[in-house]
């Protein structure tokens, strides 16, 4: 099939920019923009190949939270971008689940609960899936950031050096990621932001190796145990795979959680007569479904809707005008302490 007429006119700017533009792409993305990305990926390759690119431009089709990333990540030490830049063709695409938290609300947390317990350090753990003053928050502090892809191991390192964990914003991605650790339900308290010290006792954060931030994916945890069930009766013979950003009643009753990476190698991986059902974006399990070659069916399709506002007409539109609504550029003042935190995720 000819590509249409618009995908014609970015690829030939495409060609004119050459290496020094790189387009990435979410899998949530429409399967249009992804044929017009450079790399397409999860939440850490993304990050990864953000900072290993030497690239002038990125032009970023995905969430707020992720081009944010993208542009922390191109700084230089003294937070100078250096005549790089990132670029959102769809500005207003951001992520609910990120302005659930806040920097200064995550700070005034971590204030209260390091205060309980003085002589056990409080690190936080920040998703990615966060606005830069909550990364900058994690930094500070000794933090890192994590994705839904490497998870386990960041919450691992600081639970194996003693540190109690001060988690934000998914309350299901990191008590999916306590369960599969092995950690009992008491060992998460949850910090519910609209109650005075969370809602939570001296004893219960004293009791608790992860205090959870009481925010979701609204996308996700719309998830229902119904929903496996229903699922499970239709196909009885399909694996079950499904984000963690789930809730944990629900995902613990999955054959797997992984990131959108990991749900898409679990799926290239298996013979080609398996079958699988999948919960996660259906942007991406639409397109498995026609690419993967495996019998796929959504357990439930659920849609993101900022995901889904990036199109063809505004990514030709950025490389038409640069125009600066699109331009991400995260403070000044934030970049060193939020670069702290992503860096040490990558590095870990
Ligand atoms: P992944 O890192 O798994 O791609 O997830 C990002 C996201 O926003 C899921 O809702
Ligand atoms: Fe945010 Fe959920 Fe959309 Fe991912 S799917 S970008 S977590 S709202």
């Amino acid at each position: 099939m000819n590509p249409s007429p618009l995908l014609e006119k970015i690829n030939t700017f495409r060609r004119e920019w050459g290496e020094r533009l790189l387009i990435l792409g979410h899998h949530y993305q429409t399967s249009e923009v992804v044929a017009c990305c450079d790399a397409v990926g999860d939440s850490l390759e993304l990050s990864r190949l953000a900072a290993q690119s030497k690239a002038e431009r990125i032009i970023f089709c995905g969430v707020r939270f992720m081009a944010e990333t993208a542009d922390i990540l191109i700084r230089d030490a003294n937070g100078n971008a250096n005549g790089r830049s990132v670029w959102q063709p769809a500005p207003t695409a951001g992520c609910p689940m990120a302005d659930m938290a806040d920097g200064a609300s995550l700070e005034a947390a971590w204030q209260t609960l390091q205060a309980i317990d003085p002589t056990t350090p409080l690190t936080p753990v920040v998703y990615v899936n966060s606005n830069a003053e909550v990364k900058a928050v994690c930094g500070k502090h000794g933090g890192s950031t994590c994705t839904s892809g490497n998870g386990h191991r960041v919450v691992k390192h600081f639970l194996n050096q003693g540190h109690r964990i001060l988690f934000a914003p998914d309350q299901h991605l990191c008590t999916n990621i306590m369960r599969e650790l092995g950690y009992p339900t008491s060992a998460v308290a949850l910090w519910r932001r609209e109650l005075p010290n969370g809602g939570l006792t001296a004893e219960q954060v004293l009791q608790a190796r992860l205090i959870a931030w009481d925010g979701c994916c609204p996308i996700h945890a719309s998830y229902t145990t119904g929903d496996i069930q229903v699922a499970r009766l239709a196909h009885p013979d399909a694996e079950l795979l499904i984000h963690p950003e789930a809730p944990s009643a629900v995902a613990a009753l999955a054959d797997h959680t992984g990131s959108t990476k990991g749900i898409i190698d679990t799926i290239q991986r298996a013979d080609p007569d398996r079958t699988f059902i999948v919960g996660t974006e259906e942007h991406l399990v639409e397109r498995l479904k026609r690419t993967a070659g495996k019998t796929i069916f959504s357990l439930r399709p659920i849609l993101c809707t900022d995901m889904g506002l990036t199109t063809l007409e505004q990514i030709l539109s950025v490389f038409e005008t640069w125009d600066e609504t699109c331009h991400v550029v995260v403070p000044h003042d934030l970049v060193a302490d939020a670069r702290i935190s992503v860096e040490r995720m990558l590095a870990l």
